[in-house]
C-alpha cells in the first residue's frame, strides 16, 4: 500500500525579497531574487516525502526547462513520477512571488499553466493507487471537478482524505462530504466561514460550522496563534512553535504543515502528537528561504 498519493500543481516560483512590498504603481528596489520549486500540491509532497513517507505526486507540467526542475526535485526526494503527466501544448507553471524581509510576508500571483489542465481521466488513470493509498492529499490550485473527481475516488478506498482549500475558491457543498480533514488558513476559514476569525472563540464557531457542512475534522491554522482543532467530539487549540531563528520567508508554510500532517496520520500517530509535529514541520521550513527547498528532513524535527 502506498502511504500518501498528492494531487496537486507544480509551478516555477520566482521570489523577490525587498524591504518593504511595493504600493500600487510603486516601484522598489529588491534585496534578493532566486527561482525554485513551489506550487502548493508538489510542496506538500516534498515535505512528506522529506518526513519519511512514501509519496506520489499526481499532477501535470509542460516540456521544459521549469518541468525538468520538477523531475529533478522528485528524483532527488525519492518521489515516483510515474504519475507526472508531461503536456506538450501548455508551459510548466509559474508563481510571482513578493517576500518582506522584514517579517518573510509574501503576496503571490500563480499562473497555473499546465498544472490547470490536468483532466478527470487522467486522474482516473490512477484510481487504483488513490485507493490504495493511506492518505490523499489534495488542494484547490487545479480545476475543481477534477480535484472533487479525486475525492471522490479516494472514498471509494479506505485513503484518509485531506482537502487544504488553498487558495479559496468557490466549491460546491457536495465537496464537503468527501474531506476528512479541511485545513484552511485564517483568511481561507474567514471565505468559507463568511465571518471574520480574531479569536478562539470564533475560530471554534467556524470549525463547528465546517463540520455541520460534513467534513469530519477541521483544522484552522493560525499563523502565530497556532492552530484551532474541532470534530464531533473534541476541540481545542494548540500555539505555534517558538522559533529559535528569524522568519524568513513564510512561503510554503500552510504546506509543510499539510506534508506533515499526511505524513504523520500515514504512520498512524496519535492525534495531537501529529497536530504538534506538523506544526513544528511548518514553524521550521519558515526559517529557510523558498517553498519545497524549506522543508524540512526528519532528522531536523525530532
Ligand atoms: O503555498 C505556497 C505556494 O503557493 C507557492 O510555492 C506558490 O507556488 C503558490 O502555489
Amino acid at each position: 500500500m502506498n502511504d500518501i498519493c498528492v494531487l496537486g500543481n507544480f509551478v516555477a516560483d520566482n521570489s523577490f525579497y525587498a524591504k518593504k512590498l511595493p504600493e500600487k504603481g510603486q516601484t522598489v528596489f529588491g534585496t534578493g531574487f532566486q527561482v525554485g520549486p513551489g506550487g502548493k500540491g508538489s510542496n506538500q509532497a516534498i515535505a512528506a516525502a522529506r518526513l519519511g513517507s512514501k509519496v506520489n505526486f499526481l499532477g501535470k507540467i509542460g516540456d521544459d526547462n521549469y518541468g525538468k526542475m520538477a523531475l529533478e526535485l522528485y528524483k532527488k526526494n525519492n518521489l515516483d513520477t510515474k504519475t507526472v503527466f508531461v503536456s506538450k501544448d501548455h508551459p510548466t507553471g509559474v508563481a510571482g512571488i513578493m517576500i518582506n524581509k522584514t517579517d518573510g510576508t509574501n503576496s503571490i500571483i500563480v499562473y497555473p499553466g499546465a498544472s490547470m489542465e490536468i483532466t478527470k481521466d487522467e486522474v482516473s488513470e490512477f484510481s487504483e493507487l488513490i485507493i490504495n493509498s493511506k492518505v490523499f492529499l489534495t488542494q484547490l490550485e487545479i480545476k475543481t471537478n477534477v480535484t472533487l473527481h479525486a475525492l471522490k475516488i479516494a472514498r471509494k478506498g479506505e485513503a484518509t482524505t485531506i482537502l487544504n482549500p488553498a487558495p479559496a475558491i468557490k466549491i460546491g457543498d457536495e465537496f464537503f462530504n468527501y474531506i476528512d480533514y479541511f485545513t484552511p488558513n485564517e483568511t481561507e476559514a474567514e471565505f468559507y466561514f463568511g465571518k471574520k476569525i480574531e479569536t478562539y472563540e470564533q475560530a471554534k464557531e467556524a470549525g463547528d460550522f465546517f463540520i455541520k457542512k460534513g467534513v469530519k475534522n477541521s483544522i484552522i491554522t493560525l499563523g502565530d496563534k497556532g492552530i484551532y482543532f474541532t470534530n464531533k467530539y473534541l476541540n481545542f487549540d494548540l500555539p505555534a512553535l517558538n522559533l529559535k531563528n528569524k522568519v524568513l520567508d513564510t512561503t510554503g508554510a500552510g504546506d509543510a504543515f499539510n506534508g506533515a500532517l499526511a505524513s504523520g496520520l500515514a504512520k498512524k500517530m496519535e492525534l495531537k502528537a501529529c497536530l504538534k509535529f506538523a506544526i513544528k514541520v511548518s514553524g521550521i521550513s519558515v526559517t529557510k528561504k523558498g517553498a519545497a527547498d524549506s522543508m524540512p528532513f526528519l532528522k531536523d524535527v525530532s
